[in-house]
């Protein structure tokens, strides 16, 4: 019988392991610890294990369960917080108390609750590979779908309808002379991208209903994000505003690896958190899967394939799902601790090599996609990657690798955090490569001339940079009334557009309607500005008038308001700047 070698940290190596196979998980020693194996040599086998090895003895019993690391899919996810291999950290805290005890195996979806299950088939139907014969209602505002599990087809011989608990058969497929017994749960490999029959382009966009976001980075559904930021720039603060409202139907949350107390605020916080839309609690749309940093290492490599799995599975239903990731530096550190371990030969900062090729890959299980099976129906997992590279600065190799494949970077700036500019994404290193495929979109559904404005505010706002090197040279009273228009301009995006706050009831969220109608407002009065120098009006008279207070107060104004304010705004610009430059033209009379 296979048996423990050595022990070196979150790493074991078992001996007499014949038969064993990469990503076998295992039950090591006594208490039978969860464990996989990452590395085959002979029949010796290095495992790496999912809970604390202090305490474990060469000598100690392994055993394998031939199955590689899976997750349950099936109604009862949603509001679950999990560890990173899906035990749920509720039923475990009743069992082993505030520490999680070693061993314990606690099932990842409840066996007693029973569900009401509708059919939409019935006996006699075709059925294959994703198609949905029937529907749970899992919280009140999810509908989950019952599908044919992977590589199963045939002709429905049986289907029920009433309470099933999730182990109990629901349908009967018959193909050929096999009868299959669908349940309301299936088990999914977590390493295993789950199929899909077409991805398609990026062509929606993810609503966040955050300016900066939306109007000037936006990304895509199915898109991926990256949002690398110092220490307290406002990662976890926009992944929580994304989270909240941004237009997906199904939120993943993996806190990976960060501070316990961090953690401890998101299962506090998160279970109490009212979804705005619905005004239902936000975990009834949720599963949290939580791993701090006080839990063992090799847990947090699990917890990002759990999590993205776990968002497939509802992508395949036809959500859109957007999945949080925070933060997966301290994933990659994961691997490099485990990495370490194997005296695997390091890469760069002594992360392994494959660092590139897991980001990759982990992303890549971002995208729309259409769904396998019938009825026809599209699905997206959305992924926001939180990066935390030391001191900031992201030239070192996890965040240069995951901007290699996310087609977002939205870069959080110390500096605009301590100024208190929130959110504290800094303009000028920010990108997406999803902006000229969206445009088309935004051009059609807001405004046609939604890219124009966006492209004029960003000149602007880069021209500001240039012209703010030469004020701290010579002061801004050197520069023409021209350029200080500019500046003025600039602090107006800045400070009553660019600037969002995620703690106000109003503002936490703009439609994209509000976004495009605020910079137009701001913009107009630019033109307006222009056009009164040019008469020969001084630049302080534009500077003194009164529109300016209802500008800065534009974001406070709610949505079903907004477009009369706005309106009632772009005239009193007009009238004011007509009066100014009436008077104007009487002096020079
Ligand atoms: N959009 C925002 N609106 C208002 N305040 C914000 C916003 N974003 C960040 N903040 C402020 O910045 C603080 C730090 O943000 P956050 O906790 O998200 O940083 P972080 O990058 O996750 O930090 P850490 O590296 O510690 O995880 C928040 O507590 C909040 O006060
Ligand atoms: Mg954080």
């Amino acid at each position: 019988m296979a048996e423990l070698l050595k022990i070196v940290g979150p790493v074991v190596i078992g001996e007499k392991m014949a038969g064993a196979k990469m990503y076998d998980v295992v039950k090591v020693g006594k208490e039978k610890l969860i464990g996989e194996i990452i590395k085959l040599d002979g029949d010796k086998a290095t495992i790496q294990v999912y809970e604390d090895t202090s305490g474990l003895t060469p000598g100690e019993k392994i055993e394998n369960t031939n199955q590689a690391l899976s997750v349950e899919l099936g109604p009862g996810l949603l509001e679950s917080i999990y560890d990173g291999i899906q035990r749920p950290l509720k039923s475990i805290h009743e069992l082993t108390g505030d520490f999680i005890g070693r061993g314990v195996v606690a099932n990842a979806i409840d066996r007693n609750k029973k569900w009401e299950f509708v059919p939409v088939k019935k006996k006699g139907d075709k059925v294959s590979d994703g198609d949905i014969i029937g529907t749970v209602q899992e919280t009140e505002i999810i509908e989950h779908k019952i599908m044919v599990p992977h590589g199963m087809e045939g002709t429905i011989d049986e289907i029920k309808k009433g309470k099933f608990n999730v182990e109990e058969t629901v349908c009967v497929i018959k193909e050929g002379s096999k009868k299959n017994n669908v349940q309301l749960m299936q088990k999914w490999e977590v390493r295993r991208p789950r199929p899909n029959n077409e991805k398609l382009a990026p062509n929606t966009p993810l609503v966040t209903g955050q300016r900066i976001l939306d109007t000037f980075f936006p990304v895509s559904k199915g898109g991926a994000a990256a949002i690398p930021g110092p220490f307290g720039s406002g990662k976890t603060v926009t992944q929580q505003s994304l989270a909240k409202w941004s237009d997906s139907q199904i939120i993943v949350y993996i806190g990976c690896g960060e501070r316990g107390n961090e953690m401890t605020e998101v299962l506090k916080e998160f279970p109490e958190l009212i979804d705005p839309k619905t005004k239902k609690p936000m975990i009834q749309r949720t599963v949290l899967i939580a791993n701090t940093s006080n839990m063992p290492v090799a847990a947090r490599e699990a917890s990002v394939y759990t999590g993205i799995t776990i968002a497939e599975y509802y992508r395949d239903m036809g959500y859109d799902v957007s999945l949080m990731a925070d933060s997966t530096s301290r994933w990659a550190e994961a691997m490099r601790e485990i990495s370490g371990r194997l005296e695997e030969m390091p890469g760069e900062e002594g992360y392994p090599p494959y660092l590139a090729r897991r980001l990759a890959e982990f992303y890549e299980r971002a995208g729309r996609i259409i769904c396998k099976g019938s009825p026809e129906r599209y699905g997206a997992i959305s992924v926001i990657g939180a990066v935390s590279p030391p001191g900031g600065d992201i030239s070192e190799p996890v965040s240069q690798n995951t901007l290699r494949v996310t087609k977002v970077f939205w870069a959080l700036d110390a500096k605009l955090a301590q100024r208190r500019h929130f959110p504290a994404i800094n303009w000028l290193k920010s990108y997406s490569l999803y902006t000229n495929s969206l445009d088309a979109t935004y051009g059609n559904t807001v405004a046609a001339d939604w890219a124009e404005n966006r492209n004029k505010a960003m000149t602007l706002l880069q021209k500001e940079s240039e012209l703010q090197e030469i004020v701290q040279l010579v002061g801004p009273d050197a520069l023409p009334e021209k350029e200080q228009a500019i500046l003025d301009v600039t602090k107006m995006l800045r400070e009553d557009f660019l600037q969002q706050n995620a703690y106000s009831d109003v503002d936490a969220y703009a439609s994209l309607n509000k976004q495009y109608k605020m910079l137009k407002v701001i913009l107009k009065f630019y033109d307006k500005t222009v056009d009164a120098l040019d008469l020969g009006v001084q630049l302080k008279v534009v500077i003194g008038l009164k529109v300016r207070n209802n500008i800065a107060r534009m974001k406070e104004i709610a949505e079903k308001e907004f477009n009369k304010k706005s309106a009632e705004i772009m005239s009193e610009i007009d009238a004011e700047f007509s009066k100014i430059v009436k008077s104007q033209k009487e002096v020079v009379a």
